[in-house]
């Protein structure tokens, strides 16, 4: 849902590991009369009713071969294997127990098959969390916040994930300057053109009294200021403590009013008090919650999801704007290259204009294309009934470009399907509220994947480290697109070689809790916070705590 969209996109690219979170734009499909949407619906229904007709008549036949890995595998074998949902009627009400507590309960609707659960081990199994519980509440030196020297007006930028990380952020800047809080005006003018407003998509009254002890929030401006003399400034990037308790907290001796112009990276990754990344966290995991008509539709899309079973989300950006901006053309059309070339070309704020595609691509820069996904996924040894939640937006060039995964993947779900167009019709004009409803269903999922690392992923994956949900796999595109190459020489074939390797590559891609990572050694200036893990979508030592022993109650604990 998010892409680098800003002038300092260049140097973005640079850092190996970029951390430096981009603008963001959300582009979705306007709900339109489509003809064929009905015609799908239909389609989709079929084939769900097809798949549950197998399962009833032919659930005892379980596939010979216990390599799940080859994509020559009929899929129909698996829709008689993998689908405990439909065999336990009774699971749409335990749908509050976290996927992995329910193991027992997919187990016991099967047949003694072991291989049922070295199956379950390997692909759906949440990392170990050894004891691993969050851990935000304040120090004991912490105090409630002092009498408010002025007010802080922000204005935040970029698409929902940006927004979300930009809000949590000011709130700390707001603690530190003793400021009050003026609730964050949205970015509307981005050409993504969401006017929804904070309340619109977050739990406003929530936010406000969650965060009574920490900072003073309110809804607008007292009368008498609104038309006092402001400081509108754009803080520095990644700044630390000082620069916020002197540079900017001596413009109270002028001013009533300061407002942020912009709010994304503005505050440092590392180095900070623990009692300030505690409120971030606070602040990002608990008070910052989507509106209650956005968290209920999220809910039920979770829930369809779970009806089919454990559940993929993959955050599949392959989207216009993103490949516009990306450069990498692996697997288009000319004609297709060529329509994205121009927008790129005449996209005033995108500074790069010439790329080399299949440099970026070997460089591990693009996106994966959802064919790639496809074999990815096939290749870690999802079966073909695996159900998967695209969460995106409209992907370039539509079927075309997913049939190969459909053809793999044939329960390749979205909101569109889950839902009706008359419960998606109050979410579906606001593009920040869809991306809300795909965060929703990803953080919930049991496992995340994601095709590109932008803000939507990062955040996931740290708000799912948070809370000790399962594992959020993280594509290694450099090592991936040469092994997709050989694949596309004919100097490998897809099969158990293929996938032990890619197997291998992945161990530790699987967000494990583990510390922080720091900047990348050797880079310098801005690029060596853009280097850094962010603080966001790895929130550990800071706010995950190892307990002496360990429980299995984290889920408990934190929901
Ligand atoms: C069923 O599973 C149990 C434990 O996993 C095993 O001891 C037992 O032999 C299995 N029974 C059959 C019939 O396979
Ligand atoms: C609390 O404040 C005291 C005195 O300023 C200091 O010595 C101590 O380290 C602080 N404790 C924490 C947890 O920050
Ligand atoms: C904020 O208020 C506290 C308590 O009065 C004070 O110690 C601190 O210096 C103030 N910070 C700034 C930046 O004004
Ligand atoms: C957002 O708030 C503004 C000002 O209060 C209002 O004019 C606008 O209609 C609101 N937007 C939406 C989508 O409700
Ligand atoms: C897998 O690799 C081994 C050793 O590199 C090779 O001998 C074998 O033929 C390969 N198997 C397949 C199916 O490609
Ligand atoms: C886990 O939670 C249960 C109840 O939720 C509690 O009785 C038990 O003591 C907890 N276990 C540990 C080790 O904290």
């Amino acid at each position: 849902m998010c892409y680098c969209s800003d002038g300092r996109s260049n140097e973005h690219r640079k850092a190996a590991n970029s951390a430096q979170p981009p603008l963001t734009v959300i582009q979705l499909p306007r709900r339109v009369a489509d003809p064929f949407a009905i015609l799908r619906r239909l389609l989709i229904a079929t084939v769900s009713f097809l798949a549950v007709t197998t399962l009833l008549f032919v659930h005892v036949q379980v596939p010979s071969s216990s390599s799940s890995s080859s994509s020559s595998h009929s899929h129909r074998n698996y829709f008689t294997d993998k689908f405990p949902a439909f065999h336990d009627p009774q699971r749409w009400t335990r749908e509050q127990a976290p996927p992995y507590l329910s193991k027992a309960t997919f187990a016991a609707s099967k047949l003694n098959d072991s291989r049922w659960d070295s199956d379950y081990e390997k692909l759906w199994k949440p990392p170990p969390n050894h004891g691993f519980l969050p851990c935000t509440k304040p120090t004991p030196n912490y105090t409630t916040y002092p009498e408010s020297r002025g007010y802080l007006l922000v204005h935040t930028n970029g698409g929902l994930n940006q927004m979300r990380t930009g809000i949590c952020d000011m709130v700390v800047v707001a603690r530190i300057i003793n400021a009050t809080l003026v609730i964050p005006e949205l970015d509307k003018k981005s050409f993504w053109q969401d006017n929804s407003n904070f309340s619109d998509i977050f739990d406003e009254e929530w936010f406000i009294n969650s965060l009574a002890n920490d900072v003073k929030i309110i809804n607008k401006l007292p009368k008498n200021l609104v038309h006092a003399t402001k400081m509108v400034i754009q803080f520095k990037s990644w700044s630390t403590m000082d620069y916020y308790e002197n540079e900017i907290a001596s413009m109270w001796d002028f001013y009533k009013v300061i407002r942020a112009s912009k709010t994304d990276s503005r505050l440092a990754n590392n180095k900070l008090p623990s009692d300030i990344q505690k409120l971030r966290c606070r602040t990002c995991f608990e008070a910052l919650r989507f509106s209650p008509r956005i968290e209920q539709m999220g809910k039920i899309l979770v829930e369809r999801m779970r009806s089919f079973g454990p559940y993929i989300a993959l955050h599949l950006r392959y989207e216009k704007d993103m490949l516009a901006f990306s450069g990498c053309t692996h697997d288009l059309s000319t004609a297709e290259a060529e329509e994205l070339r121009i927008i790129r070309e005449r996209t005033a704020y995108w500074k790069r204009k010439h790329v080399d595609p299949i440099e970026e691509r070997s460089k591990g820069l693009c996106p994966l294309t959802p064919k790639e996904v496809g074999i990815f996924l096939t290749a870690l040894g999802y079966p073909s009934s695996t159900p998967i939640y695209i969460a995106a937006g409209e992907i370039y060039g539509g079927e075309s470009h997913m049939a190969e995964l459909r053809s793999r993947y044939p329960l390749l779900m979205s909101k569109e399907k889950l839902a009706s167009v008359e419960e998606l019709e109050p979410f579906s004009i606001h593009a920040s509220q869809m991306a809300a409803l795909d965060y929703i269903v990803s953080v919930e999922s049991d496992v995340f994947v994601h095709s590109y690392p932008g803000n939507m992923a990062r955040a996931v994956e740290g708000h799912r480290r948070f809370l000790s949900r399962g594992r959020s796999i993280s594509p290694d595109r450099k090592a991936l697109v040469h092994l997709f190459d050989k694949l596309a020489n004919g100097k490998m074939t897809e099969g158990i070689n293929l996938s032990n390797k890619i197997i291998d590559l992945h161990q530790k891609r699987q967000g494990l809790l583990r510390k922080r990572k720091g900047p990348i050694s050797g880079t310098k200036g801005l690029d060596r916070f853009r280097s850094e893990e962010a603080f966001y979508s790895n929130p550990l030592p800071d706010c995950i705590c190892q307990t002496p022993t360990p429980t299995a109650n984290a889920s408990h604990v934190v929901r």
